[in-house]
């Protein structure tokens, strides 16, 4: 224990698709063993000598989300952009300069820096709140960033884990949201979570009919290989913004036609989780507005974790998986 650390006993984990590109290799191989998850609920167990008490106590149900330190003296962590701080700790797959290495949610403990520790209101599920350590704050900010407000028009392109709960999100600001998919599929589905519109992106007379509607566009798609930035893009209106938070392949390029951008005041960028700030704000507002991530609960065991992930490459889930039976699994007394 350093004098800020929180070891934490856990209780859930959901499967976010970072998990499975980390596994797999696409941001190069990380060292293994290795235990990927970060969207943690579990109880505090032990409290550093520094950690504010008034905070923290022994039994507290917290979470962690893919962070877990930062330098905490740089210019984006004084104003707030930890998730953007260069020298940051991440929850799985992070080697800190002395050589040790992190590891995440799909283990029996945790032990991170309380800066990083969230308290759960009372208010919300543990399986709905472990999507929103990751899923929920990645989808979440771009929202806040740009200023979503009542009557703001968003579209959520990708609906899947993040995406879905993008649309819960959005809707909750207020927003009027269009979900936008690959193909006809979700339609049904994604009326349900709350989108106003649906438009397919395979279909050229959808993406026709929706042009000039939207003022931002949330990609969540973990890849830009069946995404085509120039048939999707002109939904934008005019000054519209286009936020990534699809983290692919090392290798994938995206490739921009400058005039397009230039001809229709386009604006792209990419968004990183989200700050402690947003966090504690987006915990507050899921408990308040009783905002629940669609959810498949799974015990954890190696067997179910591979097929949990076998099924999330082929898109069937709707819309998380969150690990749960640790006790079953690492035995009550860990
Ligand atoms: N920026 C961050 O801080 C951050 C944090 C967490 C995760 N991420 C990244 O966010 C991405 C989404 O994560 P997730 O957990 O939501 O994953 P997910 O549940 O697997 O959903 C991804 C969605 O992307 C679409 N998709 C799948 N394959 C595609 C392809 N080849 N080309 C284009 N679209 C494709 C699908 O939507 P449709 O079927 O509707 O098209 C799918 O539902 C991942 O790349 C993940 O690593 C980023
Ligand atoms: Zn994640
Ligand atoms: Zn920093």
């Amino acid at each position: 224990m350093r004098p800020h650390d929180i070891q934490v006993k856990i209780i859930a984990c959901g499967i976010c698709g970072s998990d499975m590109h980390c596994a797999k290799g696409d941001w190069g191989r990380a060292y293994t063993p290795l235990a990927v998850g970060h969207e943690i609920i579990g109880h505090v167990t032990h409290i550093g000598t520094e950690v504010d008490k008034s905070k923290f106590k022994i039994g507290d149900r917290v979470g962690i989300g893919p962070e877990c330190e930062c330098c905490g003296k740089c210019y984006r962590c004084k104003h707030e952009l930890e998730s953007n701080c260069v020298s940051q700790a991440l929850t799985y797959a992070y080697v800190y300069p002395d050589g040790t290495k992190t590891q995440g949610g799909y283990a029996d403990n945790i032990r991170v820096n309380d800066k990083f520790v969230f308290q759960i209101p009372d208010g919300l599920e543990t399986i709905h709140a472990a999507p929103l350590l990751c899923g929920g704050i990645t989808g979440l900010r771009p929202l806040l960033d740009y200023g979503v407000k009542k009557g703001t028009k968003v579209g959520v392109s990708g609906i899947g884990g993040i995406g879905h709960m993008t649309i819960l999100f959005a809707k909750a600001l207020g927003a009027e949201v269009t979900a936008i998919s690959r193909g006809e599929k979700k339609r049904e589905i994604s009326k349900k979570l709350g989108a106003d519109h649906y438009i397919a992106a395979s279909d050229e007379s959808q993406l026709k009919e929706g042009k000039d509607s939207l003022d931002l566009i949330v990609n969540t798609a973990s890849s830009f290989s069946q995404t085509h930035l120039e048939s999707v893009m002109p939904l934008l209106k005019p000054n519209g913004r286009m936020t990534f938070i699809t983290a692919p392949e090392l290798k994938e390029k995206v490739e921009i036609t400058p005039f397009f951008f230039l001809f229709n005041n386009y604006s792209i960028g990419g968004s990183a989780a989200g700050s402690v700030k947003q966090i504690e704000y987006m915990l507050k507002l899921a408990a308040e507005k009783h905002i629940k991530p669609w959810v498949e609960t799974i015990d954890i065991s190696e067997k179910n974790v591979k097929e949990a992930w076998r099924r999330m490459e082929e898109g069937d889930v709707k819309f998380r998986f969150v690990l749960t039976g640790y006790d079953k699994y690492f035995g009550e007394k860990n």
